[in-house]
């Protein structure tokens, strides 16, 4: 059995902001980010999710992004030093969100990779995988240079590639196929502007290579989906931010954990969905649930 934790969008609070960076598209994630999502993304949140998540001792805490909200210099020695108090070198698999590439330069280019590298190592090569026991993590970076106004994604081809290497690969040597990425990987999940914009070709790699589970944020809702593939069924899960504070009217911070098991040539899954309760401090599980990789009859 493998646990892993799925925490996701945490944008950590926004500071040391330099007034140059805001020559840019930056200048509107920074308002908002002072009118409203300040008073939304709350550290105390933040911190009761991690607590409860490493309370779980997953062996591995899955981070699917955005853990900056304008990708300002600040940002990223705050989120690298976040993620490296989040877990061990080997227990964080992080992906990128577009708040963590929020336009296209040099420094953010670095900064993604900071991130990606908190624990230091080599940038490694998208899509990135891993084995954990029999467990693959398949981290793709779905960000790209969105226009003023998106949020939008892509993964483009030669990661798609790679992806339907990698997941045939492993299945081939008989592990359980975990794909991580930001944004949602089905057409139609969300409207144009924030989707990924190859989610089609996304998903046609998906459902020819297959895969058992795919951990995705962005939406700050809790999801769960399935998409038939050639070698059974994949299930497609999300996560609220796990900083939202439980009184937004959004759903309230949370992370899922996911206990992977095998039985009779069957990939099995738990997974506990914990939620902040109204009070701001108690966690509780809101739903299990049980899901196993077979094709229904
Ligand atoms: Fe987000
Ligand atoms: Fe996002």
């Amino acid at each position: 059995m493998i646990t892993l934790a799925h925490i996701t969008d945490p944008h950590l609070p926004l500071a040391g902001v330099r007034f140059g960076e805001l020559f840019s598209k930056r200048v509107l994630g920074w308002l908002s980010w002072r009118l409203n999502r300040r008073h939304l993304h709350r550290p105390e949140a933040l911190a009761r999710i991690v607590a409860d998540a490493q309370a779980h001792d997953p062996r591995v805490i899955a981070v699917t992004g955005d853990v900056l909200n304008i990708s300002a210099a600040a940002e990223y020695a705050q989120g690298a030093a976040w993620l490296r108090r989040l877990a061990g070198a080997d227990g964080l698999a992080f992906v990128p969100g577009n708040h963590d590439f929020y336009i296209d330069r040099a420094a953010t280019r670095d900064g993604k990779a900071r991130l990606t590298t908190a624990h230091g190592g080599a940038v490694p090569e998208w899509p990135w995988a891993r084995a954990v026991g029999n467990v693959a993590l398949i981290g793709l970076d779905s960000t790209h240079a969105a226009p003023w106004g998106e949020s939008s994604g892509a993964v483009g081809a030669p990661q798609l590639e790679r992806l339907a290497h990698l997941l045939r690969d492993c299945r081939a040597k008989g592990l359980c196929r975990v794909v991580l990425l930001h944004h949602p990987p089905r057409p139609g999940m969300t409207k144009p502007g924030k989707a990924l914009r190859d989610a089609d070709a996304l998903e046609a790699v998906v459902r020819a290579a297959g895969a058992e589970l795919i951990l995705y944020g962005h939406l700050h809702r809790w999801r769960h989906e399935t998409l038939d593939t050639a070698s059974g069924v994949a299930h497609i899960l999300s996560a609220p931010s796990a900083s939202m504070r439980p009184d937004a009217g959004s759903a309230a911070a949370g992370w899922q954990m996911i206990a992977i098991g095998r039985r009779q040539g069957r990939w099995f899954f738990d997974v506990p969905r914990r939620a902040l309760a109204a009070d701001g401090e108690t966690m509780r599980t809101i739903e299990t649930l049980r899901l196993n990789s077979e094709r229904p009859a």
